[in-house]
């Protein structure tokens, strides 16, 4: 198995390009399976997550090909209806060919996602909406059946916005007989993203990327093209990245508007920013100032950047609360960020980040995809050598990290755990 090796201290400077978003690729090529024209989807980023739901489709009987950052997808013949366990447990977003497959084949089979490391994850608003419009649903050893011969619309309300139960309903809906009203959907960009790219291939979708969405039925959808838009999490990982190590880095092919919320952080952090149409720089002509962070849904802070946010204040002057609202226990970073000296106290789903003058590089172990990000982030920075381990989670949804540290200056190297220097 890989690790990480970083040699911290290195001050990263330069430009760094973007990658398509992890989140919206998911559900673009899950929805592919509405549809039975060619579907030719560019900036595509090429990381472990994207693949599993390439060999997902591929089980259920689509053609897909990926090359570089270009995928087309053939859905004419599905020959399947069934997730198997083996490659929902590697990555729960599977549960995204849930609604498509109901909706175009009158059933799908997919295996119940089980715990994972940041806490309880259930699909119940998922269901709940798919039972709405109509479906029959049942739980059977493990799987999720469900069966319908044709959605009819109807009004859903999700008790809390889910992105993925959004999706999942957004794409039932869009062939379903009627139409639907779904209330207090999530805002997340990826949804509006997704949307776009099921009304260029025929869906009637109002109201994407507010809390109202309505989606009048029809009666196929055809194929088309779609870029995808850029990834708003790895954007401000690489700021954090740069802020941390106070260097002076631009990142490039994003959307600045996706980012608000980080943005204003990082400046009351101390950064100075400046936004183009789709870059964003970032220098730090001082030192870092604590600040308190809340996670919340789109337009809010993003949970997927709170263990970067925590590394970069575990640095900074004064003592900053950082709280999660979004997901039960996604702390497990907090140990590990200990082990290299941080002072963070957890107090319910709230961490108490007191700022110290130096972090030291040790060996530490990735829990999930973000939590490895914002090990990096903190290596980056530490004093001496940190290994990070379990890099699988990092491959996730990060497109060529080490390669994309290294060209800002980072001494960061990918080897086999254990290696000795
Ligand atoms: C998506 C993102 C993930 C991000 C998260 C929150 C993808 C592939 N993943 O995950 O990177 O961290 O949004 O921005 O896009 N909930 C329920 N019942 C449900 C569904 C969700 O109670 O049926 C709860 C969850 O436990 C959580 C909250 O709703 O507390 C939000 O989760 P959700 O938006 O569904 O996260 P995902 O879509 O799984």
């Amino acid at each position: 198995m890989d690790e990480i090796l970083i040699k911290g201290g290195k001050r990263l400077c330069g430009e760094v390009r973007i990658s398509g978003a992890k989140n919206s690729a998911l559900p673009i090529l899950a929805s592919t399976i509405l549809g039975s024209g060619e579907c030719v989807i560019t900036n595509v980023p090429r990381v472990v997550d994207v693949l599993t739901m390439g060999k997902l489709l591929g089980i259920l009987g689509a053609k897909v090909s990926h090359e570089a950052n270009r995928a087309v997808i053939q859905t004419g013949m599905i020959e399947c209806t069934e997730a198997p366990y083996d490659l929902v447990k590697t990555m729960r977003a599977s549960v995204l060919v849930l609604g498509p497959l109901l909706a175009r084949w009158g059933e799908a089979k997919v295996s119940l996602p089980g715990g994972c490391a940041i806490g309880s994850r259930p699909v119940n608003l998922h269901l709940a909406g798919l039972a709405k419009l109509g479906a029959d649903i049942s739980i059977d050893h493990g799987y999720i059946t469900a069966k319908a011969t044709r959605l009819r619309g109807g009004r859903i309300y999700c008790d809390t916005p889910t992105v993925t139960g959004t999706e999942n309903l957004m794409m039932a809906a869009s062939l379903a007989e009627g139409t639907t009203v779904l209330e207090n959907a999530a805002k997340e960009p990826e949804i509006l993203d997704l949307a776009d790219f099921l009304i260029k291939r025929g869906a009637r979708i109002h109201g994407a990327g507010t809390d109202v969405i309505t989606v009048e039925g029809v009666r196929e959808l055809h194929g088309g093209d779609h870029e995808v838009i850029p990834d708003r999490i790895e954007a401000g990982t690489y700021l954090a990245a740069a802020a941390i190590t106070r260097g002076d880095v631009t990142v490039t092919h994003c959307r600045p508007g996706h980012l608000e919320a980080v943005l204003m952080k990082m400046r009351e952090a101390g950064a100075e920013i400046q936004e183009e149409k789709d870059t964003v720089r970032l220098t730090m002509p001082n030192g870092l100032r604590g600040t308190d962070v809340r996670t919340l849904p789109f337009p809010g802070f993003p949970t997927d950047m709170q263990a970067q946010m925590a590394a970069l204040m575990s640095l900074a002057e004064g003592t900053s609360v950082v709280t999660e609202t979004v997901f039960e226990s996604r702390f497990m970073h907090v140990e590990e960020l200990r082990r290299m000296g941080a002072h963070i106290r957890v107090e319910g789903n709230r961490l108490v980040v007191t700022g110290c003058k130096k972090l030291t590089g040790a060996p530490v172990m990735a829990s999930d995809l973000r939590a490895s990000a914002g090990l990096i982030v903190a290596g980056l920075a530490a004093e001496g050598a940190t290994q990070v381990q379990r890099v699988y989670h990092l491959d996730r949804g990060y497109e060529r990290i080490e390669e994309k540290l290294g060209a800002l200056g980072a001494s960061i190297q990918r080897q086999p755990a254990g290696a000795v220097h």
